[in-house]
């Protein structure tokens, strides 16, 4: 691997543990101002000492990240779709690669729709990045995206859009957490994060996840309302690292999260 992209990817999945914890905060490019994003920079500010990478679109590290402070970046490169458009499967190519350069990013993001109306738009999209991207040693970030159909989340769709993303060159590829995940992972030669999807009804709840998914394969988390939806984010997240990267149960992070909550 070209030393470039090797340096990329072990700012991202740390060497010591092959796993990884990011913050997701890019959902405002089709969602708007959710919950607790209204103010990006308040809301993950004592968040950023324990994500190992952010992942924003350009418009929010910008305006939002301080430059001098930020953890690695992966910076979300499609859009162009909205949750009140047409279809949110019509996304597409939104930052040029020379604008990920100049924000010294550690990973571009992009997101396909496997099986939906713009399918062959979004996975050309990833093709076309991908080739630019390796050209200056940047790696891709694939996300399995399904829109509003988030009932198609099963083991088996899944397999099939991480083996397309991983068979057109991502390095790694962010999707959901199913029942027989491992299938999942045994069908993807490159390492696979998982969303957090959105809010569930307890810290409990996304603790079991976390540990379920790295249980059965999963590099890591690539988090966002789970997180910083919490009342408690800051001793959410450090519940998430030590499952992550410490192998702790969900008992012993329950219990993290307990001793370290408001
Ligand atoms: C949207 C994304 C989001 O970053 C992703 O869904 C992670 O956030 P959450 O854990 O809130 O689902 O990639 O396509």
């Amino acid at each position: 691997m070209d030393w470039g992209m090797q340096n990329r990817i072990s700012k991202l999945i740390k060497p010591e543990t092959g796993r990884a914890v990011w913050l997701a905060i890019d959902h405002g490019y089709f969602l708007g101002a959710v919950s607790k994003l209204e103010k990006p920079q308040e809301t993950v500010r004592p968040l950023l000492g324990f994500a190992d990478a952010l992942m924003l679109t350009r418009g929010v590290l910008r305006n939002c990240i301080d430059a001098k402070t930020s953890p690695p970046v992966i910076l979300r490169v499609s859009g162009g779709n909205s949750i009140v458009g047409e279809d949110l499967s019509k996304e597409a190519i939104t930052t040029s690669i020379k604008e990920a350069v100049r924000l010294n990013v550690s990973a571009c993001a992009f997101s396909i729709y496997v099986g939906a109306k713009y399918e062959h738009q979004t996975l050309l999209g990833l093709a076309n990045l991908i080739n630019e991207a390796q050209e200056y040693g940047i790696p891709v970030l694939a996300v399995t995206a399904v829109g509003k159909e988030l009932a198609k989340r099963d083991a088996r769709y899944l397999s099939l859009a991480c083996r397309i993303a991983a068979e057109l060159g991502a390095q790694i590829i962010k999707t959901y957490y199913c029942d027989d995940f491992h299938k999942v992972v045994e069908a993807s030669p490159v390492p696979l994060v998982i969303a957090g999807g959105p809010k569930l009804r307890t810290e409990l709840d996304a603790l079991q996840l976390a540990s379920d998914a790295v249980g059965q394969g999963a590099a890591g988390v690539d988090m966002g309302r789970n997180i910083w939806q919490s009342d408690n984010s800051v001793a959410m997240i450090q519940a998430i690292r030590q499952i992550v990267h410490k192998n702790a149960s969900v008992s012993q992070a329950e219990e993290l999260f307990n001793s370290l909550k408001k």
